[in-house]
């Protein structure tokens, strides 16, 4: 398929979140920026690539939960960054090709992308939106359309919250996010936590060198609040590649190098 110029309007000079995670995942959606921070990011954290396809598969594995298991037939995505493979939607319409799949995502690169590929897919879109205005997406005339919020919904915010500051207030971003879902509803979240020396020098490359990458890791402790009204299921909140890793195999000898916590709650 044809793809519309996803650099038109785009400032190259300056590394964004998204596409150095793209760059990380090995996309091919990145400027030479977004590769130089990676490449700073790979010097500190050896392992940076290896955690991001980590993260993402937490992503794929929770997904295929919700559709397979949990009978979610309903998605937002918020922070869904540019895709890849193995995308949401692609997950839970192999399930169900009519599931419902609204991403969101405030990077310019992320929504563009997302709307060449989603042109023929009637049950998918996206929106631009921002994580810390909560009323612009659930008030979003797409979201309105496409989510009905008297039936669970599968809320997921995989590696977004640590962009989300403390003084915009995450506990009251998640509050607003999740105050219209029914109960039945899931939430999955995955995030940045500390890890010695590594994680603020990463921390420091990010506020540094790319546009609204202010990281914030949090405790443990800190993430299981943003569960608030949830019931965290099985495993709880660990490392990403222990919840429930598809096979033994799959779980690397030191998963606490793996520093991203990870958990899926539903709504009581
Ligand atoms: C590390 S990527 C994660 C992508 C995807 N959720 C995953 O886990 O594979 C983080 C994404 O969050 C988006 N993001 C960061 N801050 C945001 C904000 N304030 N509002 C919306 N999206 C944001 C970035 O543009 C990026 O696409």
């Amino acid at each position: 398929m044809d793809e519309p110029d996803w650099t038109s309007g785009i400032d190259q000079s300056q590394a964004s979140v998204a596409r150095v995670y793209d760059y990380l995942l090995g996309g091919a959606h990145n400027f030479s920026a977004d590769r130089d921070v990676a490449r700073t990011l790979e010097a500190i954290e050896p392992q940076a690539r290896t955690i991001a396809a980590a993260n993402r598969a937490f992503l794929a594995r929770a997904t295929r939960y919700l559709a397979a298991e949990a009978g979610v037939r309903q998605f937002i995505d918020i922070g869904s960054g540019i895709p890849t493979q193995g995308n949401v939607h692609e997950i839970v319409q192999r399930v169900d090709p009519e599931a419902r799949v609204v991403y969101v995502d405030h990077d310019p690169v992320a929504v563009a992308h997302s709307t060449s590929i989603l042109a023929e897919n009637q049950h998918a879109d996206v929106v631009q939106a921002d994580v810390t205005d909560p009323g612009s997406i659930l008030e979003h005339p797409t979201v309105q359309k496409m989510i009905d919020f008297e039936e669970p919904v599968g809320l997921l915010l995989v590696a977004v919250l640590h962009f989300v500051p403390d003084d915009r207030d995450p506990g009251a971003i998640l509050a607003a996010l999740t105050a219209p879902l029914s109960a039945g509803s899931h939430l999955v979240v995955s995030h940045g936590t500390h890890r010695e020396h590594t994680g603020e020098a990463v921390r420091q490359v990010y506020r540094r060198a790319v546009a609204g990458g202010q990281a914030t890791l949090r405790t443990a402790d800190q993430i299981r609040d943003l569960f608030a009204g949830f019931d965290l299921l099985q495993p709880g909140l660990v490392h990403g590649p222990l919840w429930r890793p598809d096979s033994p195999a799959d779980v690397p000898e030191n998963p606490e190098r793996f520093w991203f916590l990870a958990g899926l709650g539903r709504k009581q």
